[in-house]
């Protein structure tokens, strides 16, 4: 990798993103549980000790998204989209701590440090990335003579000519410091949108004779996300990237094409997937295996297997524990735990050996506040139960099927809730009117 003392990175990520049709800026849509604007930092910071942001439209609520990943790592600036719109006002205020910037656009989350680093192995003061992808919309088209840019013409603002050019920008430059300098200055907005585009320092630059060296770069890494259909299929890259590198890490996955796995999730020994799981948020699995059809959020789960079709919400610890079909747990903390089928475990602590019967469900919203059910070790919980929260059930408690738990109960308590019976012989007859 690149000393990182030698290149600044600036990411634009002021404007709105129109195309998105959304009241969430478009840097702050999220692919494989974190934002778009995430992956481009976290790469750049791989490469670079001066990484700084451009922000304008919802910048607090950016700047305050980010900070949480990265804290003071980085810097951000504002832009004055009012008197300079455009990629090209976006810099008017920014100047760069190194002889050499990188630019890139906040819409591309697929690019990694590997491919950014190309951008330095050519001595021309600029460097543009170029996709060579015939019958392609939304890019701006880039006009190369003799192996040289000479011109990039936005698709707003091309004719028939121009847009039948299969050469496209894919939004990331690499320009020598007085580059900037001297033709940001120069930017003028006479164009359909009345916006200052970055694009346009390559026409000047021309004019002054300038080498600027085209580098033919890989449509799945420098895609750039405008709308919903493009974040859709962004996101399937990167979660593709995701599987594959849990797979050679030796995790074990059935039908890894119907499987979703967040960036922030972290596997440690075998575990194995079966299809159609959700692995979200920052959950950490630990030679577990999960089922077909399960969802983990923000959870830990060591040395226990869960579902099929079980769902674990966030906050949620399981160790050498069995969770199986339609058991959903919240906020709980099961430890050596067995809950086989249908059962709502929430705001909990359940300790070894309990085994909890079909049906099973803590009661913990009183309609006003949740509150917690404890319960101890080798507790036996009868089908169709309830605990009403707040409630604690001490060790070797043996509960009868079909029970509310309404108080604590002490160890080694029996405990069951007996309704009055009533039988009616022939009851079904007389009501139906109908013969025996
Ligand atoms: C831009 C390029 C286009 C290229 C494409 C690649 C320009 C003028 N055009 O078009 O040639 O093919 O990227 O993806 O640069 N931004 C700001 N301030 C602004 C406007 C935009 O910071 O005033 C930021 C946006 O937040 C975004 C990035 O710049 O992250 C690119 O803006 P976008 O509107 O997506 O540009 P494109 O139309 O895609
Ligand atoms: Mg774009």
């Amino acid at each position: 990798m690149t000393n990182n003392h030698s290149l600044s990175i600036v990411i634009l990520a002021a404007g709105k993103g129109t195309r998105m049709k959304s009241n969430t800026p478009k840097v702050l849509h999220k692919i494989c549980g974190r934002e778009m604007l995430y992956y481009s930092i976290k790469e750049s910071l791989k490469l670079s000790d001066d990484v700084c942001v451009i922000l304008g439209f919802e910048q607090e609520r950016i700047a305050k998204a980010m900070q949480e990943y990265f804290g003071d790592k980085i810097r951000f600036l504002i832009q004055d989209l009012e008197n300079f719109p455009g990629t090209g006002g976006a810099l008017k205020k920014y100047t760069p701590k190194h002889q050499k910037v990188l630019v890139l656009n906040g819409d591309m989350p697929l690019i990694q440090a590997s491919e950014l680093e190309q951008f330095l192995h050519t001595n021309s003061p600029i460097v543009m990335s170029v996709l060579d992808l015939p019958n392609v919309n939304g890019y701006g088209r880039v006009v190369i003579q003799n192996n040289e840019v000479q011109e990039i013409i936005e698709e707003k603002d091309a004719d028939s000519k121009i847009l039948a050019l299969s050469t496209l920008n894919a939004g990331i430059y690499c320009f020598n410091k007085e580059i900037l300098e001297s033709y940001i200055p120069k930017l003028a907005n006479n164009n359909v949108q009345k916006e200052y585009y970055l694009t346009d320092i390559i026409a000047l630059a021309r004019k002054d004779s300038v080498k600027i060296a085209p580098l033919f770069v890989a449509l799945e890494n420098f895609k750039g996300v405008n709308d919903k259909l493009d974040l859709a299929k962004a996101e399937e890259i990167l979660g593709n990237r995701i599987k594959e590198s849990w797979l050679k890490k030796g995790v074990l996955m059935r039908l890894p094409n119907t499987i979703y796995i967040e960036e922030g999730v972290e596997f440690v020994g075998e575990c194995i997937l079966e299809n159609g799981v959700s692995i979200c948020g920052d959950s950490k699995i630990i030679e577990s295996h999960i089922k077909a059809h399960s969802i983990i959020e923000s959870s830990f789960v060591k040395n226990s297997d869960v579902g099929p079709l079980a769902h674990l919400r966030p906050q949620s610890v399981l160790e050498n524990t069995h969770i199986g079909n339609f058991v959903e747990v919240k906020k709980s903390t099961l430890n050596g735990v067995k809950a086989g089928h249908l059962s709502y475990i929430g705001d909990s602590e359940v300790d070894c050996g309990t085994n909890i019967g079909a049906g099973f469900i803590t009661c913990n919203y009183d309609g006003k506040g949740k509150h917690k059910t404890k319960i101890g070790k080798n507790v036996f919980i009868g089908s169709d139960s309830q605990a009403v929260a707040p409630v604690v059930i001490e060790d070797d408690c043996l509960i009868g099927a079909g029970s509310t738990i309404r108080r604590n109960l002490k160890k080694g308590e029996f405990f069951v809730t007996l309704g009055k019976e009533v039988i009616k012989e022939g009851f079904f007859y007389r009501f139906f009117n109908k013969k025996l």
